[in-house]
């Protein structure tokens, strides 16, 4: 089957197609299409919803256009479109086009949480592509939140804990401003820690010692903040000292609750999706933490350009739990959260 994947849900607008068969344990992605307002948010430090949403209306047929390639829409099967969480005028444009087109093409609509959806980006067929096994564990890291998750199967999903008040891609965004650096902060951390060895401010790691699986960042913004204040003149290596240090802050506490929820649940897979999880030192960390508990868990890190928000992430959630819903009844909800 041939699904047609539509993500709205921010600063991004994404169409892609994948395919897959009942049995296959992954899906085959068959084109990707990715447009930003990203540029336009990195004048104004943030995103502001109405140019998000109206960047959104420009590119969306284009978009969809560039993904069906020599596809035609009457070929495919059905359409998955991301209904929430997110910016409710972003929402609204991909939500409204994937019923349009539904209702046109007379074709099914599966609507996606987007949150489920960065987890599904595991499930897209790449080089090195091992089975993933159940119970799996899922932390979802981007720049809206931080969650963890456990998978017993398709359809079968716990929310454990997730962050009381700063997404981690949050805090880096935050403290990269303090720093003058573009948004979004988390690419320039990573490449401004790369030069680094030593973590010199050894930032606080919050709620790592908490016996829930709760996160928060918003100390150690506060933290930084205090720290950025107090030296006179930022140069270029206080910056990346800084940075460095925050990232393995931030690193510690995602990997310890983790790997400590992993071994609770007895789990066979970790994943990791959104945003954050685009940051090479973090897979590595995460790699050397299981390889030093000697633990047989296998772990899964989506290809970058699937890390961030796209739309084949959709089409593969979509098919992995297909759940076919009248047009009619389809809205956009940006509170949309786990069930
Ligand atoms: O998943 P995403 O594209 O959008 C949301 O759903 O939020 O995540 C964006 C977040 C931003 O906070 C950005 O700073 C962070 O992901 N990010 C990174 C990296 N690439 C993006 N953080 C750390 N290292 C990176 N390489
Ligand atoms: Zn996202």
């Amino acid at each position: 089957m041939k699904i047609l994947g539509i993500e709205t849900s921010c600063d991004e607008t994404g169409a892609a197609i994948i395919e897959a068969d009942k049995n296959d344990n992954k899906v085959k992605l068959l084109s990707n299409s990715v447009s930003t307002s990203l540029l336009l948010h990195a004048k104004t430090g943030g995103i502001i919803p109405e140019i998000a949403a109206r960047e959104q209306v420009k590119y969306i047929i284009p978009v969809i256009s560039d993904a069906l390639k020599g596809n035609k829409i009457e070929g495919l099967d059905a359409i998955a479109v991301t209904v929430g969480p997110g910016l409710i005028g972003s929402l609204l444009v991909g939500v409204e086009t994937a019923k349009t087109l539904a209702y046109l093409y007379k074709k099914p609509i599966i609507p996606v949480n987007h949150l489920i959806g960065h987890i599904y980006s595991n499930f897209i067929e790449n080089q090195e592509s091992e089975e993933i096994d159940f119970p799996a564990m899922a932390l979802i890291v981007s720049g809206g939140h931080t969650d963890l998750v456990l998978i017993k199967g398709h359809g079968k999903i716990k929310w454990l804990g997730g962050t009381r008040d700063d997404a981690a891609g949050e805090a880096f965004d935050k403290i990269g401003r303090l720093l003058n650096l573009p948004y979004p902060a988390g690419p320039h951390i990573e490449k401004l820690s790369e030069k680094i060895a030593k973590d010199n401010y050894r930032f606080p790691r919050p709620l790592i010692d908490s016996d829930d699986y709760d996160f928060s960042f918003s100390g150690l913004k506060t933290a930084a903040m205090r720290e950025i204040q107090a030296i006179e003149q930022l140069n270029n290596e206080t910056i990346s000292d800084i940075c460095f240090s925050l990232q393995e802050a931030v690193f510690d506490v995602l990997i310890t609750k983790t790997l400590n929820a992993a071994k609770q649940y007895n789990v066979k897979s970790i994943l990791l999706g959104g945003g954050v999880s685009a940051n090479q030192k973090l897979k590595e960390e995460f790699e050397s933490a299981i390889g030093s508990r000697q633990s047989a868990v296998k772990f899964f890190v989506p290809a970058k350009n699937l890390s961030t928000d796209n739309a084949a992430m959709i089409a593969s959630a979509a098919f992995f739990n297909y759940k076919e819903v009248p047009w009619q009844k389809i809205t956009a909800n940006p509170e949309l959260y786990f069930d």
